[in-house]
């Protein structure tokens, strides 16, 4: 991996304990230095440094070291920092760029400051978030800081191109460099790595000064070790660390004491409620941060017990081997619109309701997280059961912090109008596509309400709230249609004095209404007018979510354009406002039955059963587009397979979900080498050979999952890029697709 020309001419590393090695290690690895030198009061270590081909030169006195050098690392403790400047100092040429690896930032700054004079706006504060149990140059690691963070805080009067220049240095380390400021870096350091340092230190030392301690640690089991592990880290880094990060490290401990002190109330009350809401709202978060950390999903998180096995996990890409059929009965994953409704009206009811079947994807475990931050107790998911505990109509207390809503337009669109009602202010914000989506078609209706509600450039999320405000009933003339802004006035309308209606342009998923009725809140539906009065309440109840009809639309087409298939998939939601995507197929010719049809829980369900047919191209329906709108990306690759052209208009919506679904699947679907043309609200395709290619999800769940089912119909392999998010609406696609024929390999 090494380079034709080194970054730096000459590298001075001071302290060749495993941080510095490591450096040394790495730089020599990938070539990136020209000569290499450390500087150490140590002989020995310096001597072990030339032996293990580290270094090509050393030297104990420090100001020898640095002179003639581009770049100096200081990775001593960092106690030893101020001392070790002030002796390299002199013999700093004037180009010198000085960084360090200290885990403190403040200490370091100052002891900078005072030491190094003129030359102090050419030091870059550093600190490589690595580390190992052992120490010492000996444990010296090429990898130690390949896929690792490293964090520079620079002040205000640091030499920009300095820090570019110490920035180009990690990544070309393969590190991901982030910038933040001192104080930042000190506080976040002291919660995430000094605080857990400590308990462990201080538990294990606590246990070891018991009576008999050899009788603890023989019984000591998985718990012990895990939790104690890092208290095998080294003790002097660690005094350092403590002392130079004094005021931080105590803040934490506070923090810390308050958490321990409500665990302890909760126990010695017997409160079972509170102590089930930490440990669920603490399993929820810390999968939560593992995913983040490994920028990957959150139900992969859930799943992985450690960080290391997820790194391998980031983004996955589809590679689907071409033709085959699907065969056998699949069970798809709960209602994505049902799940996120359950958690919010079973959150807001009085009493405990049950939820059966709920979808254990990405987009609705955000809505559950959301209610947990705002001290819902809610328990599982387990195999799709969650217990949510109602706090009533106005029992939602304030996060403290922003809610994330990650990927999911509804979670965010529905919690807008349901917290514009709240006593206390909150923040909404979401992941980069929910970022880039309108959110003022439910800010204003719901400022005409009388909510104090502000949204990002150009109406996009972050979505701010304020509490606190009177809302009033009125009426509102939907212009387009959505059934999240009608639901989202309808969420307020349960806060607003009087009656709030809504009348829809077309007919649009009626779940909010048909919720609202089953936890006894009455919903007035007068042709397509719907409307509710405030200030009624909510009564816990039992819900079972049925398989998800925007899921099944994948098998639904598959099925139907691979020859010789034949897939009963039980318990579908056939709600009569999201089955547009039957009506549509059929009217192609597509061979699917509804057996077994019933009522569960307030919503009609069936079991459908697909074979394959002959497809034709049809002009959609204007009246079918707001009762299909999930379900137009698998359409498209019906009509892609169909003979003749489908044409589709008035479903402009479509350039405002998760991406813009006419052209990323018009750009995916023309390098499958289909014929088309775009409109602004539509497209028409003609069916034809679907060919192999790579195509780009953009990070939408029923994009990637579309171009995987065309695959049955192409005649060479399809690659699809960044799968992360079909685990938004349908955690185990891969395997159940694999499970019924397709060839998909998840790389
Ligand atoms: C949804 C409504 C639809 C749909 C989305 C889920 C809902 O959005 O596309 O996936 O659960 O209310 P619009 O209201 O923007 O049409």
């Amino acid at each position: 991996m090494s380079r034709d020309a080194p970054l730096f001419r000459r590298v001075a590393i001071i302290g060749l304990g495993l941080i510095g090695g490591s450096f040394a290690a790495a730089l020599r690895e990938r070539g990136l230095a020209g000569t290499l030198v450390a500087g150490s009061r140590s002989a020995r270590t310096l001597e072990q440094g030339l032996a293990m081909g580290l270094i090509d030169e050393g030297s104990q006195d420090l100001a020898l070291a640095v002179r003639g050098a581009d770049l100096v690392l200081l990775s001593t403790p960092v106690s030893a920092m101020e001392r070790s400047l002030a002796a390299l100092a002199p013999g700093l040429s004037e180009r010198a760029i000085v960084t360090d690896g200290g885990s403190v930032k403040g200490s370091v700054i100052a002891a900078a400051r005072r030491t190094l004079g003129g030359h102090f706006s050419r030091f870059v504060p550093g600190h490589p978030i690595a580390g190992k149990e052992t120490s010492g140059v000996a444990a010296a690691d090429a990898g130690l800081y390949q896929d690792h963070r490293v964090i520079l805080t620079p002040l205000a009067q640091t030499d920009p191109a300095a820090t570019r220049a110490v920035r180009e240095l990690w990544t070309a380390l393969g590190s991901e460099v982030l910038e933040m400021t001192p104080e930042h870096h000190d506080r976040v350091l002291a919660e995430t790595s000094h605080l857990p340092h400590l308990l462990a230190f201080s538990l294990v030392d606590t246990l070891a000064r018991q009576g008999d301690s050899t009788e603890i640690f023989r019984y000591a089991a998985g718990g012990f070790r895990d939790f104690t592990r890092i208290a095998s880290s080294d003790p002097v880094m660690w005094h350092d660390i403590f002392q130079e990060n004094r005021r931080a490290v105590l803040d934490a401990l506070a923090l810390f004491r308050d958490g321990i002190d409500g665990f302890r109330d909760a126990i010695e009350a017997g409160d079972s409620d509170a102590l089930m809401g930490i440990m669920t709202r603490a399993n929820t978060a810390r999968a939560h941060f593992l995913a983040l950390n490994a920028r990957t999903s959150y139900t992969q998180a859930r799943h992985s017990d450690n960080e290391s096995s997820m790194s391998d996990q980031h983004d996955p890409t589809f590679v689907v081997q071409p033709g085959g059929s699907l065969r056998g009965r699949a069970r798809v994953p709960g209602d994505k619109s049902i799940s996120h409704r359950s958690i919010m009206l079973g959150a807001l009811a009085d009493g405990i309701t049950e939820v059966e079947g709920f979808l254990e994807g990405e987009d609705a475990l955000a809505t559950l997280q959301a209610f947990r931050d705002m001290g819902v107790v809610i328990e599982g998911p387990h195999n799709g059961k969650v217990t949510v505990h109602g706090v009533g109509l106005h029992g939602l207390k304030d996060p403290g912090k922003p809610l994330y809503m990650g990927n999911s337009g509804t979670s965010m669109r529905l919690l807008t109008g349901l917290l514009a009602g709240q006593a206390f202010d909150v923040t909404l914000t979401g992941d980069a596509s929910l970022s880039k989506r309108p959110m003022e078609r439910v800010a204003k209706p719901l400022r005409e309400m009388g909510a104090s509600i502000q949204t990002g450039d150009g109406g996009r999320p972050p979505v701010r709230i304020r509490g606190g405000q009177t809302l009033k009933g009125f009426h509102y003339d939907l212009p387009m249609a959505s059934a999240q802004v009608k639901s989202a006035l309808l969420l307020a309308g349960l806060y607003a004095q009087g009656e709030t209606s809504v009348t829809e342009p077309a007919p649009t998923r009626d779940h909010t209404e048909r919720m609202l009725s089953g936890f006894g809140y009455p919903v007035r539906s007068e042709g397509p007018l719907r409307a509710v009065t405030g200030g009624g309440a909510l009564r816990a109840c039992h819900l079972e979510v049925p398989a998800d009809i925007s899921s099944s639309a994948f098998l639904l087409v598959g099925a139907s354009i691979a020859a010789g298939s034949d897939v009963l998939l039980p318990h579908v939601g056939i709600n009569p406002t999201r089955t547009g995507v039957i009506d549509i197929l059929r009217l192609m010719g597509a061979d699917i039955t509804l057996e077994n049809q019933r009522d569960s829980g307030g919503e009609p369900v069936a079991d459908l059963r697909v074979r394959s047919a002959p497809l034709k191209g049809i002009e959609i329906p204007a009246e079918l587009v707001p009762l299909a709108i999930d379900e137009f990306p698998a359409i498209f690759v019906a009509a892609a397979c169909a003979e003749g052209d489908t044409v589709l208009h008035g479903a402009e919506e479509l350039r405002v979900k998760e991406s813009d679904r006419i052209q990323v699947m018009a750009d995916g679907l023309s390098a499958l080498g289909v014929d088309l043309e775009v409109f602004e609200d539509g497209i028409r395709i003609t069916g034809g050979v679907l060919g192999g290619a790579e195509v780009e999800s953009h990070d939408d769940h029923r994009i990637a999952m579309s171009f995987a089912i065309a695959g049955l119909r192409a005649t060479a392999p399809i690659t699809i890029r960044h799968c992360a998010t079909v685990a938004t609406s349908f955690p185990g696609f891969a395997d159940l697709m694999r499970s019924l024929g397709l060839g998909l390999e998840v790389r």
